[in-house]
């Protein structure tokens, strides 16, 4: 059977992805920062499913921990999604370095510094799925949420060239732009129902669209046509909106 490592695996949308690999058959590596708030969701898949799965501490901030962390599994992943990320707060971020840091070591240099040793192994072997949830907010830099979207926007671009790179070896990477999704990331902010989607669905979408090996992902669908939209807002006009 295929085996899937989850990078993040708390998250509410990994829990989703878990239960749907889980369900098509797939051992799981669950990894996150506390391994004993894992430990229930890895019985219940072990029992509902009848699939083998296993429990990885993972913080994508020690960076010095993640080659020791990739080598010790208990076997090299056929699919590895990296899911963890960090919101934080803009307007701590603009006054406070520990609150910015966190926010852009978290979306972008931890998800680096964990791929980057990933795609070693799969372009070593010639074969492997790599799947990075990046943001619609990484499409436009906007005053409400610049840290965060600019760190998603520097994944998105890595997990381009990294897909175009292993590409040759016969890797596929795609990446995946969730707009508002109901989650404790988003919680406390009013999000539009109309817009909003469910971890169920965003994990139903990633799982169909690396099947087919789509590139990028936007989920839902719609984002692809509202992000085009407004990345086309002429600056003068954009600046203007306070979005
Ligand atoms: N919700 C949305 O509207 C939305 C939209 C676009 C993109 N996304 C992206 O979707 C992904 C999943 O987010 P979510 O909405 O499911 O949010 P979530 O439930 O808040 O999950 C975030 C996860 O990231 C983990 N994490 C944070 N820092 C970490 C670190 N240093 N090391 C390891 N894990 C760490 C958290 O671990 P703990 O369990 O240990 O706290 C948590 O499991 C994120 O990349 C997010 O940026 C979300």
């Amino acid at each position: 059977m295929p085996t899937v490592l989850i990078l993040g695996a708390g998250s509410d949308i990994a829990v989703a992805l878990a239960r749907r690999y889980a369900a098509a058959g797939f051992t799981l590596q669950l990894a996150g920062r506390n391994p004993e708030q894992l430990r229930p969701l890895e019985q219940d898949l072990r029992i509902r499913h009848r699939i083998a799965a296993t429990v990885h501490a993972f913080d994508a901030l020690d960076f010095a921990s993640h080659a020791g962390f990739y080598r010790t599994l208990p076997a090299p992943p056929d699919v590895v999604l990296c899911v963890f990320g960090y919101l934080g707060s803009q307007e701590k971020g603009q006054e406070n370095w520990q609150e910015a840091s966190r926010i852009l070591h978290t979306n972008f240099t931890g998800a680096v510094s964990i791929l980057n040793v990933v795609a070693e192994d799969m372009a070593a072997r010639g074969k492997g799925t790599i799947i990075g949830i990046s943001s619609v907010a990484g499409d436009r830099g906007r005053m409400s949420n610049y840290l965060y979207g600019s760190a998603k926007a520097g994944f998105t671009t890595y997990l381009s060239g990294l897909r175009n790179r292993l590409w040759h070896s016969g890797v596929h990477v795609m990446t995946v732009e969730p707009g508002f999704v109901a989650t404790q990331m988003t919680e406390h902010l009013a999000l539009p129902a109309l817009l909003t989607a469910q971890p169920d669905e965003v994990a139903k979408d990633i799982f169909k669209a690396a099947e087919r090996k789509k590139n990028v992902l936007y989920t839902k669908w719609f984002w692809r046509y509202i992000m085009m939209i407004i990345k086309n807002v002429p600056e003068p006009i954009f600046k203007k909106k306070k979005l």
